[in-house]
């Protein structure tokens, strides 16, 4: 990044977020959070000992969870996309700490992701009234495959006979921020859906905006056999060697975008990479 370019306010940002990363105290947030959703036994328990490991130690250690939990702190996000939201536990941290956010969470619900029960949107919407009680912001569901509903929602193909078929995209997309302060890609984890997702959302993440993206491993799901489907895919780029690796997917974006700053933690759970909009 030229840091000639960015602007004081978010040279300012990308320091506060530096620092709230991996506090203490706003992993046992995330915790006392977590507590409060419907059990997992399956995933849970494992999660809050690694966190809880990490708040008696101070290491600053972070994962999905507590790092959107710290930078909703740090940016007071007025806007949140999330791409993956299974029952709640990323959007459930954000909600907590910013209460005025307008929150759209695209998922396709897919049946016993993570080996428990993937209820959708009611289920989900009942736990955040739970967890985070404040918020008043707005949460509104786009359910589907994400490479369908994204290009709709922010109008990035020809409107036509099938996208009318469903309004309910169209007129979200029309009503929503012109661009997200934060944003989560943790749906489909093949790396080209991966690509697709956040190649359909870069240009609306806001300046001083962050886009989150788990699971920086070298398997992608391409090595399970799934592979990421669009009814657009004719007209979606398919970077040339992109290899089965959500790590590629990361050092492209890294190698390629030169107004963001990239904050990575392999040290995580599950690795992690943040990606802050400087200009
Ligand atoms: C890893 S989970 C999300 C976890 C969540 N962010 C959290 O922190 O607990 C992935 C979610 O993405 C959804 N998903 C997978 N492929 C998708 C696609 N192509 N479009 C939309 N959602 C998808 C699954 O249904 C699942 O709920």
């Amino acid at each position: 990044m030229r840091q000639a370019e960015a602007c004081p306010f978010t040279l300012r940002r990308l320091e506060t977020i530096r620092s709230t990363l991996g506090d203490p105290a706003l992993t046992a947030a995330t915790i006392q959070t977590l507590e409060t959703l419907a059990p997992d036994p399956n995933n849970k328990p494992r999660l809050i000992e690694w966190l809880q490991a990490g708040v008696e130690s101070k290491d600053r250690r972070y994962e999905i969870r507590s790092a959107l939990r710290a930078l909703s702190h740090a940016i007071r996000p007025r806007s949140y996309l999330e791409i993956g939201t299974r029952r709640g536990w990323s959007l459930a941290q954000v909600l907590c700490e910013s209460s005025a956010a307008r929150a759209y969470s695209f998922d396709r619900w897919v049946e016993g992701y993570g080996g428990v029960e993937n209820p959708g949107p009611e289920f989900v919407r009942e736990e955040m009234r739970r967890a985070a009680p404040e918020h008043s912001g707005g949460l509104r569901f786009i359910p589907g495959n994400s490479h369908d509903t994204l290009p709709v929602f922010f109008q990035g193909v020809p409107l036509e006979v099938q996208e009318f078929e469903d309004l309910s995209i169209v007129r979200a997309g029309e009503d929503a921020p012109r661009s997200f302060d934060l944003v989560t890609v943790d749906g489909d984890h093949t790396a080209l859906g991966t690509w697709w997702d956040v190649t359909d959302v870069l240009p609306f993440v806001a300046i001083g905006g962050a886009i989150v993206i788990d699971d920086l491993v070298d398997t992608a799901d391409e090595a399970l056999g799934d592979r990421a489907t669009s009814r657009y895919a004719a007209i979606r780029p398919s970077p040339e060697g992109l290899e089965s690796s959500l790590l590629d997917v990361w050092n492209r974006l890294k190698a390629g975008l030169d107004n963001y700053e990239f904050i990575e933690s392999f040290d995580s759970i599950v690795p992690i990479g943040i990606a802050i909009r400087m200009h």
